[in-house]
């Protein structure tokens, strides 16, 4: 018989199986605190990154739009004022944007806490990002912030971005990334010594945010990912680092015409 096949789970192997029922359970454990967690841990950072984020994949009214891995749906928010401002100015169609992530204790964490603001229509779907209920080219834009590094398999994820999204349609990531050399070994202080005992004192669990700084290393950098992007048919990628690499902005667009990459 052939050992399973294995994959990291922040710095350990674990059967590749076994992987995205481990990511489910991390992000099941620290729902309730998740917002206020990314802003103590990020020092409030969190919110210039994705306005970056919003403010690249311009989004539009009228547009078709997957946020996955939308988790509370912070990004999903912002993808609306976006919209709502400009519908306010010259009309237009509103949006359709879709929360979806994998976990329904984030999905209902965001439902809870937009209860009674405008937010609180935005469909939320729970899905796997490898395996989407979308059709082919029926959305606009497809946005994945703090997820990518997450998935299992990665490729088809990507694979799955490029089918649901229409031609021309655009992909917009932002995801950790490789700090710069001169801010590294603060940063590794600070992620190890700082970020796992925060997590324990305000969700009394230190164990999700270990995973967090741990998966954050493996997760590939700028440029390999990119070319990740342009192995799954993406042209006109690109990518931006923010905050001395400590994050990443990337995109791509589906092409007009043409097959998705093998
Ligand atoms: C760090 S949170 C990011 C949430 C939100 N995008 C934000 O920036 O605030 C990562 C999210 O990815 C979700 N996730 C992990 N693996 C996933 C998968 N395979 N498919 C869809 N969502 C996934 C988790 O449940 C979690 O809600």
């Amino acid at each position: 018989m052939t050992p399973p096949e294995h994959t990291s789970y922040g710095f350990q192997e674990v059967p590749i199986d076994e992987k995205t029922g481990r990511v489910r359970h991390v992000f099941a454990r620290v729902a309730n605190k998740y917002d206020v967690m990314n802003d103590l841990m990020s020092a409030g950072l969190h919110r210039p990154w994705k306005d970056a984020m919003v403010a690249r994949a311009a989004p539009r009214p009228g547009e078709v739009i997957i946020d996955m891995a939308g988790g509370t749906g912070d990004i999903s928010h912002r993808l609306h004022d976006a919209i709502e401002r400009q519908r306010s100015r010259r009309g237009g169609e509103p949006a359709q944007i879709f929360v979806c992530d994998i976990n329904a204790d984030m999905l209902m964490a965001g439902v809870r806490q937009d209860t009674l603001t405008p937010y609180a229509t935005l469909p939320r779907v729970q899905v796997n990002a490898e395996a989407l209920g979308f059709g082919d080219a029926s959305a606009d834009l497809y946005t994945i912030a703090f997820g990518i590094r997450n998935v299992t398999h990665r490729a088809k994820a990507l694979a799955e971005a490029w089918r649901v999204l229409k031609p021309g349609g655009r992909f917009v990531c932002l995801e950790f990334s490789e700090a710069h050399p001169s801010l590294r070994a603060l940063y590794d202080r600070y992620s190890f010594a700082v970020v796992p005992k925060l997590g324990q004192l305000v969700t009394g669990d230190a164990e999700p945010y270990q995973y967090l700084v741990e998966s954050i290393r493996r997760f590939p950098n700028a440029p390999t990912f990119e070319q990740e992007l342009k192995d799954a048919g993406f042209e006109r990628t690109g990518f931006r680092r923010l905050s001395a690499g400590v994050v990443a902005l990337h995109w791509g667009t589906k092409p007009k015409s043409g097959a998705a990459a093998q």
